[in-house]
């Protein structure tokens, strides 16, 4: 294993599930970790603990609200205050709602957190992760086979159910990772994609998705799913491996590129996704 004591990685959601675990292992391998936290009760839990498992005290909890615009900005200039560079970005956090509801922008929530946030994120981070280069952006997605709705991203004209406002939002972040690849080409920052298998967490506990069925159903089962270690496997090795330090765009299960929906391999989707992306963050002009 290569040690990581020279890189600084920012992990988001890292108090909970995938993100804590990930955050661990990059602490583990030397790294200095600022992971953030909507919740610093929650937040300061977790870095205590991950502390205390890497033997690593270089791990900085930063506080955000993904589900606001003005959140990820004052969290990007935290971010600026406290380090020139930034090599290793896994937008992480995740969350799924049971009925439709607009953020303090205006913004259906699913949308603005799982897609949103680590659109605006990423771009108010691309000067640090230049700096830092070779970089590398680990997009957290799921395994979903079907196509975003552009003309409709707000779920104004459709009923909203759970598990497609989820997926559409999930979708966001293979669109994203193409277009951003494309546009990122020959910096030495790369950008990829990772399905993280389905494994045991709180995933859209906190917010209130997981029906009292659901939870009864992870409490008796939830022995049988992987734990979110396993999970982190997927993302380290994006961030880490030699064999796909030049690899940009793609789609990753375990260690492997796995097929995209077909909307993904149209360019056109991806650049019009970007267009309605970069209005709703409010970027005249996006930097890439
Ligand atoms: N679990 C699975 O089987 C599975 C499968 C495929 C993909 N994924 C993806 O894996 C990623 C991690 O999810 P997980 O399963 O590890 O769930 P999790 O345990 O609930 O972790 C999600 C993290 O995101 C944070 N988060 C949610 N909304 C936020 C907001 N508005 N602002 C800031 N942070 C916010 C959560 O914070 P709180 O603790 O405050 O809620 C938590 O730290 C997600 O992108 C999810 O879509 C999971």
């Amino acid at each position: 294993m290569l040690p990581l004591s020279n890189k600084t990685a920012l992990v988001t959601g890292a108090n909970s599930g995938l993100g804590k675990a990930v955050a661990t292992a990059l602490a583990r391998r030397g790294a200095r970790v600022l992971m953030l936290s909507r919740d610093l009760r929650r937040g300061a839990a977790a870095r205590d603990r991950i502390i205390g498992d890497s033997g690593n005290d270089r791990v900085e909890l930063l506080r955000c609200d993904l589900a606001s615009q003005a959140d990820i900005r004052a969290l990007a200039a935290d971010v600026h205050q406290r380090t020139d560079a930034l090599n290793l970005l896994v937008n992480n956090a995740g969350t799924a709602f049971s009925e439709r509801d607009l953020t303090v922008d205006g913004v259906e929530r699913a949308l603005a957190v799982n897609h949103l946030a680590p659109f605006l994120l990423t771009h108010l981070l691309l000067d640090l992760l230049r700096a830092g280069a070779p970089a590398r952006i680990v997009n957290v997605g799921t395994r979903i086979d079907t196509a975003m709705d552009l003309s409709d991203l707000n779920w104004e004209r459709r009923p909203y159910k759970m598990m497609a406002g989820y997926g559409q939002s999930k979708l966001g972040n293979l669109h994203f990772t193409r277009e951003l690849a494309r546009r990122l080409a020959g910096s030495g920052v790369t950008v990829n994609c990772v399905f993280p298998g389905v494994f045991l967490s709180n995933l859209g506990g906190t917010d209130g998705a997981q029906s009292p069925a659901l939870k009864f159903f992870a409490r008796t089962f939830g022995w049988a799913l992987p734990k979110p270690e396993r999970a982190a496997e997927r993302v380290i090795y994006l961030l880490t491996s030699d064999a796909v330090s030049e690899v940009s765009g793609d789609y990753f299960a375990d260690r492997k590129q796995i097929p995209v929906p077909a909307q993904v391999d149209d360019p056109a989707a991806n650049a019009e996704l970007w267009r309605l992306s970069a209005a709703l963050v409010g970027l005249e002009e996006t930097p890439v």
